[in-house]
């Protein structure tokens, strides 16, 4: 038997219980007046395996703790594998480490582990090499080829190029660039503060249309300048596409005054522009 819980994501959680018909039950997830968090489950999972569905987009220190309860609850009770439905993982961008920094990926991965977490899926986890901070399976799926879809569907494109919001972002602008039957290129970005980018070398676009690439939008600060670099470069049309529309304090107001033409995530983080559902795709892998 199998069994699905959500701790946030709760939509997610039951579309995936409706593909999957795996049962979906529930967990009480509580915050005390000082802070504390009381986590309970009623379900009967001996011999199961328990499905926990979060995405840790928002206040993640109080998501990881409840996941490590709700783990740590499973695997005491008896059930047979435990395995996270996480798809926005957080604590995956970081610099490179200088001396006495926290590695807090590391940190975390190491505390999942030890609460007896067996397996995840993530979906765009922000680095490539993610199986290298994790002692047990992950699997990451890419929600691209979904966005390309949206994109061919609802936005007007006319020689469009596809462009990745930095090096990292290679890997998706690929992606996408081979669904809809384009070319990529790069921009290049330095990173001043956590709301500060400046796009120091961006390619040349002139009248074409640009989708826009990048895995997470969290200020917004790097589409706002790319939009203004790309414009600068000839770009008409200017669309951005993004896994994880995390749209932190008013990026999507920043985004839309710098003139965005259309903008679409999917719902690892529900949001105004989560026009793409990751159920489907999960629900093929589990
Ligand atoms: C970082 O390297 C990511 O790929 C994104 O480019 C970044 O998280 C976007 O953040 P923001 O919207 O705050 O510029």
């Amino acid at each position: 038997p199998k069994v699905i819980i959500p701790a946030t994501q709760g939509i997610l959680a039951y579309e995936i219980s409706k593909r999957t018909g795996i049962t979906l039950s529930y967990a009480e997830l509580e915050k005390f007046p000082d802070g504390e968090k009381y986590v309970r489950v009623s379900e009967a999972v001996k011999g199961s395996d328990v499905f926990i569905v979060n995405s840790f987009h928002h206040m993640p220190d109080e998501m990881i703790i409840e996941t490590i309860f709700l783990i740590d609850i499973f695997k005491s009770v008896g059930a047979n594998e435990v395995v996270g439905i996480f798809p926005y993982f957080p604590y995956s961008r970081f610099r490179r480490f200088i001396g006495g920094e926290a590695n807090r990926l590391k940190t975390i991965s190491k505390l999942f582990r030890t609460a007896g977490l067996n397996k995840m899926y993530v979906v765009d986890f922000h680095l490539q090499n993610v199986e290298e901070f994790f002692d047990f399976e992950v699997i990451n799926i890419s929600a691209m080829p979904l966005l390309a879809d949206y994109v061919k569907r609802n936005f007007e494109l006319e020689d469009a190029v596809v462009v990745g919001a930095d090096e990292v972002a290679e890997f998706w602008a690929r992606i996408v660039s081979e669904k809809l039957g384009t070319d990529y290129k790069l921009m290049r970005k330095i990173r001043i503060d956590a709301e500060n980018v400046i796009i120091d070398s961006v390619p040349d676009v002139s009248n074409r249309d640009v989708v826009l690439v990048d895995d997470i939008i969290s200020t917004g600060g790097t589409v706002v300048q790319a939009i203004k670099a790309l414009r600068h470069s000839g770009a008409k049309r200017i669309y951005a596409v993004c896994t994880h529309p995390l749209l932190s304090n008013e990026a999507l107001k920043l985004i839309y005054r710098a003139g965005i033409d259309g903008i679409v995530g999917t719902d690892t983080v529900l949001s105004p522009i989560s026009h793409v559902s990751v159920a489907e795709i999960i629900s093929e892998e589990i």
